[in-house]
């Protein structure tokens, strides 16, 4: 399988696209770590994970409180694959966003994952091996309306990629990012209003929103072997929406 042996962190996999992640992965023979704030969620996916013989480990982590993440972070030893996905959004236009808005949309969707990064790139160089996927989105290329802080926290996360790409692609860690367009979770289901998604839908060429799993199925190619000679690349996984 194509991800036997290899020990994989997934942030955010309570739901959505890294509990896809986290089942594709789990599926190709990966071990797996996986943090979210959510308990409840969390074990649900950790025991659906293990019952099908998955070597899963799951901790509760609110990875916007640095203290608690640094203690946790030292539980878990060196990882393979960092998939950086927990993410949420503060929407508002230049006019309505706070400052405790856009910091903490910053925060989820780039310090985080610099941390993270902080954290288990020095391993991953010394092993001579390593995969970082980050979860970008759509927006993060084309901004939105209402979506100041979001779209450029999504944007950050490109350049931080990129930049974390060139470090460490002398030491056989490949970095690249995924840029999901309109996805069935349950927080775009629960949130987004029914016009929004028709509007995106009909700006979309494949003409529909992707089912989790095939964002996941990218993420999971790009942690393979299989990506060997890929880095830096930001791919759109949005059936051609915004691109
Ligand atoms: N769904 C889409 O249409 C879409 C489109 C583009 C990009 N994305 C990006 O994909 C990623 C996943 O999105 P999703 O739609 O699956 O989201 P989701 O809200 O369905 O799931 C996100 C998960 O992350 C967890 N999480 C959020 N904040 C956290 C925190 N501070 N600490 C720990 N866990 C936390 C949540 O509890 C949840 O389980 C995000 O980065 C999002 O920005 C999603």
């Amino acid at each position: 399988m194509a991800l036997s042996g290899r020990r994989a962190l997934i942030t955010g996999a309570g739901q959505g696209i890294g509990r896809s992640c986290a089942e594709v992965f789990a599926s190709r023979g990966a071990d797996l770590v996986l943090i979210d704030k959510n308990g409840e969620t969390l074990e649900e996916v950790r025991a659906a994970i293990s019952r099908s013989g998955g070597n899963v480990t799951a901790l509760v982590i609110d990875l916007v409180d640095f203290d608690r993440l640094r203690s946790g972070l030292e539980e878990i030893g060196s990882v393979d694959i960092l998939v950086n996905n927990a993410g949420f959004d503060n929407p508002g236009t230049t006019a309505r966003i706070t400052d405790f808005d856009m910091e903490s949309v910053l925060r989820i969707h780039v310090k985080v994952p610099l941390l993270l990064i902080q954290r288990f790139l020095p391993s991953m160089k010394s092993s001579g091996w390593g995969r970082i996927v980050n979860i970008g989105s759509i927006w993060g290329l084309t901004g939105a309306k209402g979506e100041v802080a979001y779209s450029t926290a999504k944007a950050g996360i490109l350049g931080l990629t990129k930049s974390v790409a060139r470090e460490a692609a002398p030491y056989g860690v490949t970095v690249n990012a995924v840029l999901p367009g309109l996805t069935r979770t349950p927080t775009i289901e629960k949130v987004l209003a029914d016009k929004f998604k028709e509007m995106i839908i009909r700006e979309t060429p494949l003409g529909r929103w992707a089912e989790p799993e095939e964002i996941a199925r990218v993420v999971a190619f790009l942690a393979s072997d299989d990506a060997s000679f890929v880095t830096s690349a930001a791919i759109p996984v949005s059936g051609g929406w915004g691109i």
